[in-house]
C-alpha cells in the first residue's frame, strides 16, 4: 500500500518532469471532439483505486487532450504561467483547505489576503489605502465592481465602454440588467473621450491593455468626465496591469489611481497559477452595501467584517497563499526582470515583422502583444493561422481590428526564451510560403 508521502512524491515528480519536457508536447491539443470522453469509463469505480492509477491515466488518457499553457511556445490569447512557487503553494492550499467564509474560520486567510493585496498595490504603484480582495477571474471582479456601481447610482442604468472592452463587460451588464453603450475607438483602438456620452451612466469601464490589441484607453480624460458627472470608473487591466511593476511602463497607467475600482489578473502575467484575479476599490462601503448579507448561522457579534461581505460568493479559497508565495519567491526585481524580458522579446518580434516584405504590424505595441498580418486576404491569414496552430509547434490566436483580421503573438510565459519566439517566426514564414 502506498502512503500519502509516496503518492505525493510521485505527483511532484510527475509535475517536475512535465515542466522539464513541456516543450515536447504539441502546444494545441490534436484530439477530435469526444475523443477524450470516449477513452474514459462511463461509470465511476466501485472499488477504491490506488492514486497511481490516477497518475497512470493522466498520462495514458488525458495528456493528449491537453493544450499546454505551460508550454513556453503558447502565444495565443494571453500567455500565462503556473510558476514553481505558485504550484507548490497550490499544494499547501489544498492541504490546508481553509474555509474562508468568516474572518474566524481563517484569520490567516483573510489577513494574508489583505496584506498581499496591499503589497501588490505597492508593487504596481496604486495609491495607498485601497481595499483589495481576490476573485476567481476578471469576469467576476468586473461583475462585482459594476454591481456596486449600479447600487451607488440606482437612478442610472447604463454602462459605457469602448467597442474593444472585453466581453466580460457585456456579460456583467447583461446579468445586472444594465444597458451597455459601446463607444467607437480611434485609429489606435482607444476609447475616444470626446465622444463619451454619460447620460444615464452609472459606470464607465476603461481598459488598460485590451484583449484584441492591448490598446490603452485615455484614462485621465475619462476620469475627468467620470468625476465631473459622478460616474463610477472601473479599470480593466486584467492582462497589462502586471506591467505596472516596471516604472518605465507606468506611463500607460496614468490616471488609474483615480478609478473607483481596478482589476488585475496575477494569473495572467504574474506567474500565479489559475485562478487569481485581484480587485481593488477606494469605495469599499459601496461593495459592502451591495453584497453584505449575513444570515443568522453566520452571525458572530462585532468581529471584523469578512471578505464575503464585499463580493457575491460566501466561501473563498486560500488563493492569497499562492500570490504571497509568488511575490516572495520572485520579489519586485524578479517580476520586473520577467516583464521586461517579455516586452523586449515582443519588440524583437515586432522588428522582424516590420523588416520582412509582405508582412505588416497592424496595431501599436505597448506591452508584450504584437498584432500583425501577412499580405493577402483575411481568409489567407485565417488559413495561415490554422496551419501554424495545427503544426503543434507554437500556438497563436487572432483578433479583428476594425475590418481586418489580425494575427496575435502574446508573450507572457515565464519560461519563454528568444529561441521560442524565433521558432514562432520561422513557423509563420514556413507555413506562409506553403499556402
Ligand atoms: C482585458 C481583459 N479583461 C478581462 C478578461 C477576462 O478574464 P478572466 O478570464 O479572468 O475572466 C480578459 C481575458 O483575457 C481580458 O483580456
Amino acid at each position: 500500500m502506498s502512503t500519502f508521502r509516496d503518492d505525493g512524491a510521485a505527483a511532484l515528480e510527475w509535475v517536475a518532469s512535465y515542466l522539464e519536457r513541456v516543450r515536447e508536447y504539441p502546444v494545441l491539443s490534436q484530439v477530435e471532439p469526444g475523443e477524450i470522453r470516449a477513452a474514459l469509463p462511463a461509470s465511476p469505480p466501485e472499488e477504491p483505486e490506488p492514486f497511481a492509477a490516477v497518475l497512470h491515466d493522466l498520462d495514458a488518457v488525458l495528456m493528449p487532450g491537453m493544450t499546454h499553457s505551460q508550454n513556453p511556445r503558447w502565444f495565443a490569447y494571453f500567455s500565462i504561467t503556473g510558476s514553481e512557487p505558485g504550484i507548490l503553494a497550490e499544494l499547501l492550499i489544498a492541504g490546508l483547505n481553509q474555509l474562508g467564509i468568516l474572518w474566524r474560520t481563517s484569520p490567516a486567510l483573510q489577513e494574508l489576503e489583505e496584506v498581499t493585496l496591499d503589497w501588490l498595490a505597492q508593487l504596481l504603484g496604486l495609491p495607498e489605502g485601497l481595499h483589495g480582495h481576490i476573485e476567481d477571474t476578471a469576469s467576476t471582479s468586473t461583475l462585482v465592481a459594476l454591481a456596486a456601481a449600479r447600487s451607488a447610482r440606482p437612478d442610472r442604468r447604463t454602462v459605457v465602454c469602448s467597442e474593444h472592452a472585453h466581453s466580460s463587460v457585456d456579460k456583467a451588464a447583461k446579468l445586472l440588467e444594465l444597458e451597455l453603450r459601446k463607444m467607437p475607438v480611434d485609429g489606435a483602438f482607444r476609447l475616444r473621450p470626446e465622444l463619451l456620452h454619460l447620460d444615464g451612466a452609472c459606470a464607465v469601464v476603461a481598459t488598460i491593455g485590451t484583449t484584441a490589441s492591448a490598446s490603452v484607453d485615455p484614462v485621465p480624460e475619462v476620469a475627468d468626465r467620470c468625476e465631473a458627472e459622478g460616474v463610477w470608473l472601473h479599470i480593466d487591466a486584467a492582462y497589462a496591469g502586471a506591467a505596472a511593476v516596471c516604472p518605465e511602463l507606468r506611463a500607460h497607467f496614468a490616471g488609474w489611481e483615480r478609478a473607483d475600482s481596478v482589476v488585475v489578473n496575477p494569473h495572467k502575467w504574474l506567474g500565479v497559477p489559475l485562478d487569481c484575479s485581484t480587485l481593488w476599490t477606494r469605495r469599499p462601503d459601496a461593495l459592502r452595501e451591495t453584497f453584505s448579507l449575513v444570515p443568522e448561522y453566520l452571525r458572530v457579534g462585532p468581529e471584523v467584517a469578512s471578505l464575503s461581505e464585499y463580493t457575491e460568493v460566501l466561501g473563498r479559497r486560500f488563493r492569497a497563499l499562492k500570490l504571497w508565495a509568488v511575490l516572495r519567491c520572485y520579489g519586485r526585481l524578479g517580476l520586473q526582470e520577467r516583464i521586461r524580458e517579455h516586452v523586449r522579446l515582443a519588440a524583437l518580434f515586432e522588428g522582424w515583422v516590420r523588416d520582412e516584405p509582405g508582412w505588416e504590424v497592424v496595431a501599436p505595441r505597448h506591452f508584450s502583444l504584437v498584432c500583425f498580418r501577412r499580405e493577402g486576404s483575411d481568409e489567407d491569414n485565417e488559413r495561415l493561422l490554422e496551419r501554424v496552430d495545427a503544426s503543434g509547434e507554437v500556438f497563436l490566436s487572432h483578433a479583428r481590428l476594425g475590418d481586418r483580421y489580425a494575427l496575435r503573438l502574446a508573450i507572457g510565459n515565464f519560461r519563454t526564451t528568444e529561441d521560442d519566439v524565433r521558432l514562432a517566426w520561422d513557423v509563420l514564414r514556413r507555413e506562409a510560403s506553403r499556402l
